[in-house]
This record gives C-alpha cells, sequence and structure tokens, in this order.
C-alpha cells in the first residue's frame, strides 16, 4: 500500500469562499480518481505545530496508482491554475507499508496463533526455619490472611484466590528458602500446549506437589534449569470473597528469579514456557509477561548464585504501600530497598527483608498492565545497565547504592 498525504496552509488572504471551493475540490477527488482508498481530510488541531491548517491523505494500491493520479492532466491542471494561486505552504508525504496484522483480542478463547504462556503467579511455597514466626510476619508486614495451618504447613491469602504463600516448617534451613512457584493457566488447551512443549524440549514432567492437586482441576511441575519447581495447572480454587482486611495485597505478581544460568533460563522461560520478553536490562534483567498481562509475571536477572530473590505483591495504593511502609519503621523490621520508582513497570515500592522468612517481599503500587493490544505487539525495550533504568528517581548513572 502507499499512503499519501498533503499538509498545506492557504495563504492569509484567501477569501473563505475560495477556500471551501479548493476544500470542496479536494473532497471530490475520489470520485474522480477510484484508484484512491481511504481518502480523508481535516483541519489542523495540533497544539503542537501549527504550522500547516489541513491536513488531506489518500492510499493507493501501488505507487503507479499514485503516479497515475499526480500525473493526468486534470490534477496538473488543478495544481497550476487552482492550487499553486491560494497555497502558501506545503508538505507532501508518500510512503509505502505493510498492513499491520490486527491484533486479535483475548474474549476467553485462544484466538491467537502465538503459543501461549501461563496466565499469571499464584503463589510461591517457601521454606522457613520458623513458621511461626514468618506467619506473623507475612500477616502483620505483607497484610496476607492466614487460612490454614499445622505445624508443618501454612497457606497465606491475599484476596480470592486460595492462596499466595505456602509456608513449610523446615527447621533444618537456616534462611527462608523459596522452592516452588505456581501459575495458573488459562484453559486445559494451553495448558497440553504447554506439556508438550516441555516434554519436546527433554524437561521431566513432574506431580504437582499433592496438596496442591486438591486446590486445582489439572497441572503438572517442572524444574526450572536452576532448580525452582514450577508447577502449572488450571482452574485454582478461590473464595467467594477477599479477606476483610482493608490494608492487605491484591495480587501477587511476580518473582524475581537470580540465576547463574541466564541465558539457559531465558530459554526455558520464552521457548518453552512461552513467556513474553517486555524488557531487558542489558546482560543484567529480562521481565517476561504471562497472558495476565502485567509487565512482568516473572523476571530473570544475571547472578552468581540460584534464589528466587524477592515475590512482588500488588498493594490497593501508594497510601497502602505507605501504610506498609510505615508498619515496618515502626517494628523496626528491615527495609532492604526504600521507595523506588520502576522504570519498567512503572510501579512505585519498597522491599523488606528478613532472610528468616523467605525473600525480599516487594510492595508496590501501579505496575503497569498492557492492554490486549499491546500484549500482542509490544517490543521489548534494550536498556542499558543504568541505575536510573531501574528507579527513575535515581539522579545519576553511578547512583547504584540503597538497591
Ligand atoms: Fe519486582
Amino acid at each position: 500500500m502507499i499512503k499519501h498525504s498533503l499538509s498545506f496552509r492557504f495563504q492569509d488572504d484567501v477569501p473563505d469562499d475560495v477556500r471551501a471551493s479548493v476544500l470542496a475540490a479536494l473532497a471530490a477527488l475520489p470520485d474522480h480518481y477510484p484508484a484512491m482508498r481511504n481518502w480523508s481530510m481535516g483541519e489542523n488541531i495540533s497544539t503542537r505545530d501549527s504550522t500547516f491548517t489541513h491536513c488531506m491523505t489518500v492510499e493507493f494500491d501501488s505507487n503507479d496508482d499514485l503516479l497515475a493520479y499526480l500525473h493526468s492532466d486534470a490534477h496538473e491542471t488543478f495544481v497550476r491554475q487552482t492550487w499553486r494561486p491560494v497555497i502558501a505552504q506545503q508538505a507532501i508525504t508518500s510512503y509505502e507499508y505493510t498492513e499491520r496484522p490486527t491484533a486479535p483480542t483475548r474474549s476467553g478463547d485462544i484466538v491467537t496463533t502465538r503459543p501461549h504462556g501461563p496466565f499469571g503467579l499464584e503463589y510461591a511455597r517457601i521454606e522457613v526455619p520458623d513458621l511461626s514466626a514468618t506467619t506473623d510476619f507475612l500477616q502483620y508486614h505483607v497484610g496476607l490472611q492466614l487460612e490454614a495451618h499445622t505445624d508443618e504447613y501454612a497457606y497465606l491469602r491475599a484476596d480470592i484466590e486460595h492462596h499466595s504463600i505456602e509456608v513449610i516448617h523446615a527447621p533444618g534451613r537456616d534462611v527462608g528458602h523459596t522452592v516452588a512457584v505456581g501459575y495458573s493457566v488459562e484453559s486445559e488447551d494451553v495448558l497440553a500446549q504447554l506439556q508438550k512443549s516441555v516434554v519436546d524440549a527433554g524437561f521431566e514432567i513432574l506431580d504437582l506437589q499433592e496438596r496442591q492437586q486438591g486446590f486445582c482441576e489439572n497441572g503438572f511441575a517442572v524444574r526450572d534449569p536452576n532448580g525452582l519447581v514450577v508447577e502449572l495447572f488450571t482452574e485454582f480454587q478461590e473464595y467467594a470473597e477477599p479477606p476483610h482486611t482493608e490494608i492487605r495485597p491484591v495480587d501477587l505478581i511476580h518473582p524475581f528469579i537470580a540465576t547463574t544460568r541466564y541465558a539457559e533460563s531465558m530459554e526455558f522461560y520464552t521457548e518453552v514456557l512461552n513467556f513474553q520478553a517486555s524488557d531487558h536490562i542489558v546482560g543484567s534483567t529480562t521481565f517476561l509477561r504471562g497472558e495476565d498481562r502485567y509487565h512482568h509475571s516473572l523476571a530473570l536477572q544475571n547472578n552468581k548464585q540460584d534464589f528466587v530473590a524477592h515475590l512482588c505483591f500488588a498493594m490497593k495504593s501508594l497510601d497502602h504501600v505507605m501504610r506498609m511502609r510505615a508498619r515496618a519503621l515502626y517494628k523496626g523490621a528491615p527495609i532492604a530497598s526504600d521507595i523506588v520508582n520502576h522504570s519498567a513497570s512503572t510501579s512505585i515500592a519498597f522491599y523488606l527483608h528478613d532472610p528468616k522468612f523467605g525473600p525480599r517481599f516487594e510492595l508496590c503500587d501501579r505496575h503497569r498492565v498492557f492492554t490486549p493490544d499491546e500484549h500482542e505487539t509490544h517490543r521489548a525495550r534494550r536498556m542499558p545497565a543504568d541505575p536510573r533504568n531501574i528507579d527513575v528517581w535515581r539522579p545519576a548513572a553511578d547512583d547504584w547504592g540503597r538497591f
């Protein structure tokens, strides 16, 4: 396709009736040139640039069709006799383009040809040396509600989903350690495709943890290249109502996975599990999104150790983030990284970290959610490893402290 645009400004002294007749002549062009497609014209309403008063655009199937119009006797005569005497300034642009495929919309069924990834993060399973102290911490400092517990395990939830954190009593551990993450999958078809992809890539299919089998319809697990168990399942159970707690997270968004096998992990999560890259901090971190369209439902960081570095919860508002920060300050709970404004996900967050209770807990507000169109078309940015590309409130390229 060829798009042809004509921006123009009338001379100041041209009478209104002459302007109207010229505009009418332009409006009649498609009647005389059947090869014209999608003709449009309007007054310039830009507040940025008022160089031109009007713009006309029109499309042609080919450049030959455009040239046939431009070189026609009628057009040459119109330009010479009617156009030039009244136009002060003009700009013409013609360019060839390929129509972008119509972005698919999500209406419950798979309508994209792109293989789908998991929908979104539902929970993390954390082994801790002290079960009771950990559940106290997660209730007061993260805002989770304790739903069930024994001496061996506890389930805490943020919203209606069955649980966000499963805590496992592991007295042999010195510090908390995340052993598994669970992702919901939108349909049995996608689950089957993911399982086939895992098998085809040579990874072993594992059973879901036995308790988890009772909380979902179908699923399987796979160990990622770092040893982290990833559980995938459909129809995760949910409560009729969220907890009656005002200041609590509304969703668990992502794990941030530090890995010694960065490239291998990238391949696993993007090629095998079909996550899509949202952005890169070059050489350091890649943010990956699932079908829930959060900017990242998972992040991978190139590191010298393998561990889940943090889990991110979305709070209802910045006010609730700050109230949780106030609780941390009041109780002296360790704030590992104070308020930051993340460039990639546009979220404002702070991080709590007491190693006894597991990874850092990031409490954030306004984590970016892509539109359905952006989800299908977004091009991942490649940002240099500069603190300003991680926290836009950093004033300088060497301000690496406080992360
Ligand atoms: Fe994060």
